[in-house]
């Protein structure tokens, strides 16, 4: 089980929860987050409206409504201003966090998509290495979350991901 990487869109995940690259307001924009709030519904806009937002690095979770998940975790990763911003450990945060609701909710699959590596313009190659750490990481201790996979919307980005998992491997 472990940590797959695939190509695909995690609006058709059919796992117990899929995570959203958010933004601080919880009420939706673009990429994925447009993406999975359009495939929900409108009832995820009106559970995310009673959350009053949530701090970069942290995360909440809703139900999944139209989605074949059963949960969303909603987490804004941090916006890349260049790294001396503390961007790597509010990434970090979001996974680490992530994971906690998620095992918190007992689920046994989770679904990630790139954090942050998108509109928010962090460099793709680190934001993988971090994400694929602080999973790996999480899942030497994981009591319910058996299967975690990131969900990749096109080539560059699932290299990025299998280049950072090939060297977790070659290292550990
Ligand atoms: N499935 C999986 N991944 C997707 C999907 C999808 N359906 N749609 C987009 N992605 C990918 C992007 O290609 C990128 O690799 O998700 C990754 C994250 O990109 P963004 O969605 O732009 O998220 P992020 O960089 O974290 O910026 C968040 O963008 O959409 C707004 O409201 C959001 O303000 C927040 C900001």
């Amino acid at each position: 089980m472990g940590l797959q990487i695939e190509l695909g869109d995690i609006t058709t995940y059919r796992v117990d929860a899929i995570v959203n690259a958010a933004n601080r307001t919880l009420l939706g924009g673009g990429g994925v987050d447009g993406a999975i709030h359009r495939a929900a519904g409108q009832k995820l806009l009106e559970e995310c409206k009673t959350l009053g937002g949530c701090e970069t690095g942290e995360a909440k979770i809703t139900g999944g409504y139209r989605l074949p998940a059963k949960y969303v975790i909603h987490t804004p990763g941090p916006i890349w201003y260049g790294g001396s911003r503390g961007e790597a450990e509010k990434l970090r945060s979001s996974y680490a966090n992530s994971l906690r609701l998620a095992e918190e909710a007992g689920c046994k699959t989770v679904a990630f998509p790139s954090i942050s590596t998108g509109v928010f313009h962090y460099p793709q190659d680190e934001a993988a290495g971090i994400a694929v750490h602080t999973i790996l990481t999480f899942l030497k201790t994981a009591k319910s979350v058996q299967r975690v996979i990131m969900v990749c919307f096109d080539r560059k980005t699932l290299a990025a991901y299998e280049r950072a998992l090939h060297a977790a491997q070659a290292s550990s």
